[in-house]
């Protein structure tokens, strides 16, 4: 992290005892997380893990069972666009955009929870609506430019590469100017080179003062990008801390590749379903139990409940 003597860092994220539960199902258990000025924090996990929920209820498209989220010291109401309204903008694992406009567009509706101008001017088209949505085509083009897609701004969404489709979500995010932006597996789908300059736009985008909380796959992307990494496994924080101490962690290793580990989380709930499972099967006629009952040998791994 950049930071010089001078400078302090203040908390732009504060979520805590954060759980989320559907059903029987708890997808995220009272986790704790922090982002803070100028950082760029990672969150990863096995899939199925509660990544996205956890973003969810940052966001608030989820009202979580139960916890807090603040953002600069503020509870942020569980209503999306007010969270966005707050500072917290936010891209999606499956992109979300309006397919049928064009580049430009797309900002320009991200840009509307700036805009000031309300119903009536918008219909009369008055002076200040007129200066408004000028000032809105000029920020987006500004955005444009810094994702690079400024020569596309006139093409349809649906026509970008992938690639590309992702970097217009992270402009349309922008739009609305947040402190803080959250994003759902950036690089998915990306190639290398795509992958590369989506971590230089990341860390652009930190040095204009906007602090990241990022979800990735990619374990090279993240520990090159982030100054802090958290790992959930199974809807628990598992380990917290420098790239370098959670790359070097045992667990993190053994939660991607489900094998055992003492304390994992979930194990003590496997554990009871892999006894229940072995004596049903020992009290079944053998020829029940081979029509086609998968492994239950499953320990720590991602695989989803259902709720
Ligand atoms: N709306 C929902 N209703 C019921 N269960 C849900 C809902 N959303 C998520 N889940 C469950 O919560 C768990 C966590 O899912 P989530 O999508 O948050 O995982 P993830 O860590 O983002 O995984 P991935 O890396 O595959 O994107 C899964 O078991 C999923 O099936
Ligand atoms: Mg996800």
């Amino acid at each position: 992290m950049t930071t010089t003597t001078t400078t302090t860092a203040e908390t732009v994220l504060d979520a805590s005892g954060v759980t989320m539960r559907f059903g029987g199902l708890t997808a995220v258990r009272s986790v704790d997380l922090t982002v803070n000025s100028g950082e760029i924090v990672g969150l990863i996990g096995p899939n199925g893990a509660g990544k996205t929920t956890f973003f969810n209820c940052l966001t608030g498209l989820y009202v979580p069972t139960e916890g807090r989220v603040s953002y600069k010291g503020t509870v942020l109401p569980p209503k999306p666009h007010l969270v966005t309204q707050a500072g917290v903008a936010r891209t999606f694992q499956n992109i979300r955009l309006f397919s049928n406009m064009t580049v430009l567009e797309n900002v320009l509706v991200g840009r509307h929870t700036r805009t000031k101008e309300g119903l009536w001017s918008a219909l009369l088209r008055g002076p200040g609506f007129k200066r408004a949505e000028a000032e809105s085509r000029e920020r987006a083009m500004e955005l444009l430019e810094f994702t690079g897609l400024a020569a596309k701004a006139d093409h349809l969404a649906r026509n970008l590469p992938y690639g590309e489709q992702r970097k217009l979500e992270i402009a349309r995010a922008l739009a609305s100017d947040p402190g803080l932006l959250l994003l759902d597996e950036p690089t998915a789908g990306m190639n290398p080179q795509e992958t590369r300059a989506a971590e230089d736009l990341i860390f652009a985008i930190r040095d204009q003062g906007i602090a990241v909380l990022v979800i990735e796959h990619d374990m090279r992307f993240i520990f090159n990008l982030c100054d802090r990494v958290a790992c959930l496994v199974q809807g628990e924080k598992l380990v917290e801390g420098s790239p370098e101490v959670v790359q070097g962690d045992d667990r993190v290793v053994a939660a991607y590749l489900g094998t055992p580990f003492e304390g994992a989380p979930g194990a003590e709930e496997v554990a009871e379903v892999e006894a229940a499972e072995a004596e049903a099967a020992a009290s079944t006629p053998a020829d029940a139990v081979s029509e086609g009952r998968e492994s239950t040998t499953r320990t720590t791994g991602p695989e989803k409940e259902t709720p």
